[in-house]
């Protein structure tokens, strides 16, 4: 497996969290899976408004979940024991005027999530291949919520148990440079 190596010392659990596909059938406990709600629901939010909503699929309601991904994330999906899909609110509660940051708050929110998931020995893979509309009739969604990406969540699996063309996408991805994402100071005239 590709090892990822920050090029400036990190703690470990940033690059060693990454988005496997091969799921194994282990079940979640319900108890740990309310821990990652839990660190989820710490994340900071712009007026502290939280404008996220997880919603989870798990036993006899999985099906439904999976039923809306996009058949290439199925294909995998199938087999990770947890689905979840997180919704935001892109209106302040009290004023109901647009919250720009709604969905920043959420991906904050969701990395904890998953931050708490890997260090808990779990794997997770965020997916915004899901269908929108089915989504929001299957899962009912009410009308303040939005959905932005469904997770799998659960426990990771040998490789080799994926399809031949999803093993050859199995590894952890690299980045772009420090010097591609930040500069000190404005940009050049
Ligand atoms: C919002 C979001 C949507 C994504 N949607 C999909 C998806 O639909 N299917 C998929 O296989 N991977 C999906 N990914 C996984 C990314 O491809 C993956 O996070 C990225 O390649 C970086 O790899 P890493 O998470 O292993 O570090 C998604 C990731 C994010 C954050």
């Amino acid at each position: 497996m590709q090892q990822r190596k920050p090029d400036y010392p990190i703690s470990p659990f940033f690059y060693e969290r990454w988005s496997p596909r091969s799921f194994a059938s282990s079940e979640i406990e319900k108890e740990v899976l309310l821990s990652l709600l839990e660190a989820a629901r710490w994340a900071p939010s712009s007026m502290n408004e939280q404008p996220w909503y997880y919603l989870i699929g798990l036993g006899k309601d999985k099906e439904l979940f999976l039923d809306c991904l996009v058949p290439e994330n199925q294909l995998w999906a199938k087999k990770a024991p947890c689905l979840i899909l997180l919704l935001y609110r892109p209106y302040f509660s009290k004023s109901q005027k647009e919250n720009p940051t709604a969905l920043f708050d959420c991906g904050l929110s969701a990395m904890s999530l998953m931050l708490e998931a890997h260090l808990r020995g779990l794997i997770t893979h965020p997916m915004a291949g899901f269908h929108h509309e089915k989504t929001l009739q299957s899962l009912r969604i009410p009308k303040e919520y939005k959905p932005i990406c469904f997770f799998a969540v659960g426990y990771q699996a040998d490789r080799e148990l994926l399809p031949p063309h999803l093993q050859e996408r199995e590894f952890p991805k690299g980045r772009l440079n420090l010097d591609e994402i930040c500069r000190f100071g404005p940009f050049e005239v």
